[in-house]
This record gives C-alpha cells, sequence and structure tokens, in this order.
C-alpha cells in the first residue's frame, strides 16, 4: 500500500545504508572506510584495499600474509573451464566471456554460501579473489592465441596478474616495476564507488538468496554497457577515431553537443561528481607517468588532453557540470601496458572485484530483505481476448 514514488534512474533514491564508501560529489571526495582514496593510492596496495573493503579494516601484517596465502592457495580452476574457453569464438567480447566464466565457477565450486558462517564466508571470498585473475588472463590469452597457464604463487597479486596474462609461451617474463604500480594504482582506484549501476545489480541479484558468484557475474554484465565501465574502451576507440579523422577535437566537440546526434563525449560526466572526479585526477598524473617512465610517445595522450581542455573550456560542459571521470584515461595507461582495447573493461571488473564482494557481504550480514521496487503501471486496461484468427 501507500504512494508510490518514481525515480527513475534512481537519481534521488537510496537503496541502502552503507559503511564501506562515502562519495561527495559536490567537492569531489571519495573515502574507502573512511579513508581518503588519494593516501590509499598513494601508500597502500591493492590485497590491503581489498581486504579493507571487504573486512572493514586495514590487515595487519599477519593477516595480510594469511589472505594473501589463501587466495594463492585459490588461484586455480577446474581443468574443464578450459573446455569452456575454447569454445568461445574468438571474436567473442571479452566481458561477455568473463561474466559466463564467472558464472560457470558455480559449477565447479559450492554454489551457495552459509552467510550465518564466518568461515564459509571468508572461504567464499578468498576463492572467487583467487580464481577471477586466473579467468581473466586465460581469457585474454586464449584472445592473444597464448597457452593457457597458471601465475606464479611466489610473488604479488597484481604482479602474478600481469605475469599470467603475458608470460610467453617459453615461459619468460620480464617484471615491469612500472607497470605493477600503474596497475596496483588502476585497481585500487576503481575497487569500489557506492551504489552504482553494477554494484546495485550485484546486491539486488544476491538479494534474492542466489550465490555470490551468481551476483558476480550479473554485475559483471552492467559494468559492460558504454555509460558504465564500458566506457573506458569507449573512450579509447573516440580517441582513436579522432586521431584517424585528423585530429579534429573541435568537430567532436560539436558533435558532442548536438542534441540531435547520439554521440557523448567518452569518458566525460557523473551521476554524483558535480565537481571532479577525483579518480580521474589521480589517473591524469599517473598516465603522463607511466608513459615517460616507459618512454612512450601516444598521441592519443594529447588528443585527450586537448579535448579535456576544451570541454573545461566549454559553457556547454561548464553548465552541465560534466568532467573527466575515471574513464577518462585509463585506457592510455592500459595501452601502454599492452593491454588490447575490448580489454578494458575486464581490467575495471578487476578493480571492482572486492567492491562488488564487500557489498554483498555487507547486504548478506545485514540481512537486508529482497530487492523489488514497485511501478506504476500506464498500459492497457481490462480488455476480452481476440481469437487468433479474429485479429
Ligand atoms: N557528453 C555530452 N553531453 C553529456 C555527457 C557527455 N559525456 N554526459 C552528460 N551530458 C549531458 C546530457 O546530454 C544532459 O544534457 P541536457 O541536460 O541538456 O539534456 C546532461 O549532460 C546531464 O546528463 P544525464 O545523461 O542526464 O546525466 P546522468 O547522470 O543520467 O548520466 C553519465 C551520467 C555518466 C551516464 C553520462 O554523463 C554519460 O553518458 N557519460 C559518458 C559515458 C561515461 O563516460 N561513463 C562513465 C561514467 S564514470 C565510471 C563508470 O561508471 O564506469
Amino acid at each position: 500500500g501507500g504512494v508510490i514514488t518514481i525515480d527513475p534512474g534512481y537519481k534521488n533514491t537510496g537503496s541502502c545504508e552503507s559503511a564501506i564508501t562515502f562519495l561527495n560529489g559536490e567537492k569531489g571526495v571519495l573515502r574507502y572506510r573512511g579513508y581518503s582514496i588519494e593516501e590509499l593510492a598513494e601508500k597502500a596496495d591493492f590485497l590491503e584495499v581489498a581486504y579493507l573493503l571487504i573486512f572493514g579494516e586495514l590487515p595487519t601484517k599477519e593477516q595480510n600474509e594469511k589472505f594473501h596465502d589463501d587466495i594463492k592457495a585459490e588461484a586455480v580452476v577446474d581443468e574443464d573451464v578450459k573446455k569452456i574457453i575454447d569454445a568461445f569464438p574468438k571474436a567473442a567480447h571479452p566481458m561477455g566471456v568473463i561474466s559466463s566464466l564467472t558464472s560457470a565457477l558455480t559449477a565447479f565450486n559450492p554454489s551457495t554460501v552459509d552467510v550465518d558462517s564466518e568461515e564459509d564466508m571468508y572461504n567464499s571470498v578468498v576463492r572467487l579473489l583467487g580464481k577471477f585473475p586466473v579467468l581473466v588472463a586465460w581469457t585474454f590469452r586464449k584472445k592473444s592465441g597464448l597457452p593457457l597457464n597458471y601465475g606464479d604463487n611466489t610473488i604479488g597479486y597484481v604482479e602474478n596478474i600481469l605475469k599470467m596474462m603475458f608470460k610467453k609461451p617459453n615461459g619468460e617474463y620480464e617484471q615491469n616495476k612500472i607497470l605493477v604500480d600503474a596497475l596496483d594504482k588502476l585497481l585500487i582506484l576503481h575497487a569500489d564507488h557506492e551504489q552504482n549501476c553494477s554494484t546495485s545489480t550485484v546486491r539486488i541479484a544476491g538479494s534474492s538468496h542466489v550465490g555470490l558468484f551468481a551476483s558476480i557475474s550479473a554485475g559483471i554484465s552492467a559494468l559492460w554497457g558504454p555509460l558504465h565501465g564500458g566506457a573506458n574502451q569507449a573512450v579509447l576507440e573516440m580517441l582513436e577515431a579522432i586521431k584517424t579523422d585528423g585530429g579534429d577535437t573541435k568537430k567532436y566537440m560539436a558533435k558532442a553537443k548536438d542534441k540531435s546526434d547520439p554521440f557523448r563525449l567518452m569518458g566525460f560526466g557523473h551521476r554524483v561528481y558535480k565537481n571532479f572526479d577525483p579518480r580521474a585526477k589521480i589517473i591524469k598524473v599517473a598516465a603522463d607517468e607511466v608513459l615517460e617512465d616507459l618512454g612512450v610517445k601516444d598521441p592519443i595522450l594529447n588528443i585527450a588532453k586537448g579535448l579535456e581542455k576544451e570541454a573545461l573550456e566549454d559553457p556547454y560542459f561548464v553548465d552541465r557540470k560534466l568532467y573527466p571521470n575515471v574513464d577518462f584515461y585509463s585506457g592510455i595507461i592500459y595501452r601502454a601496458m599492452g593491454i588490447p582495447t575490448d580489454m578494458f573493461t575486464v581490467m575495471f571488473a578487476l578493480g571492482r572485484l572486492p567492491g562488488w564482494i564487500a557489498q554483498w557481504r555487507e547486504m548478506r550480514l545485514r540481512k537486508e530483505p529482497i530487492g523489488r521496487p514497485r511501478q506504476i503501471y500506464i498500459g492497457a486496461t481490462e480488455r476480452k481476448f481476440v481469437p487468433i484468427d479474429e485479429r
């Protein structure tokens, strides 16, 4: 009963209480469990941040080591998963593959979690954090025609992700600290962002008490779209198109402002940030540093900077408070790492995984009711059925 109010896109509707991530869109503030994103990106590593998001506190040295060891022990997947990967056509989009593979984990592992058991909860968390990077690396390697193999349990989580992805068929691999640090930072910056589209999807799917893997798989699908995580791929494709088209940024600015043209400036605008996206600030600096450290000159970086400058001075963007978001510069770094454009959103998923897990866990521990919004019906009133040959 009661009056139903409609809020399309939930622009003004809170869906839950949460103690995980604080976001102030007017001031450009983002904190995980009270710690500023700037400080975490500078001082923490990704696994510490994952632990913080999921369990609420930074780990002690012992907790951190145990967490890492437990994750390493889970960094294997059933051999039959290889057959599933083999069945995908080479042109399959990696986001479709990774969402399917995450769902497929339910077939080879316990698919439900006893949320009243701390141990069972912990085990499912480390299981997913261990197996997901393997699935990511295998998705990438299959596409690249590389043999599917495992990583190296003697090195760090993020280092190992890169090694699993790029190790040559003869086992050769040269570790590059600049890339490891850059990826660590990118993953931290993507690790949580409160009730965005994919996270809300994870929570609402999980609210039916389906298991963790299935809930995360739903979130991965939501992340794929170009208005959400898929924007990082769309940004790079846009920058490439501008470059191929002669580098005329003004032309694309005009397209973005033209309401009869569906084109939007990808990597710009945000539902909540109306001043700046603190993640974008850090990533812009990192992009500069990484390219310089690697000695890479990417003309795309200059196109991106040119577009940003024009947009920040343009009344259309100023009036609508549109700023570069997390996806605007991240692809430039991924590209410098040798990651193909259609894998960018998968890298986002890798970073967002701890956030999704933390939000799912919080939702279950708080015993939230099933997500079931209402509607206002605007269809036909009652009518009589017409048999098919009388229509
Ligand atoms: N280029 C041109 N115009 C834009 C853009 C853009 N990127 N973003 C918003 N606008 C305009 C929009 O046309 C509207 O204008 P008007 O008021 O005249 O109708 C106004 O700004 C408000 O936009 P909105 O679509 O009502 O805002 P929203 O909160 O529903 O959408 C958004 C937010 C992020 C989906 C949108 O800004 C967008 O489509 N951006 C491009 C895609 C993108 O970069 N997404 C990544 C988001 S951040 C990370 C993530 O979620 O993964």
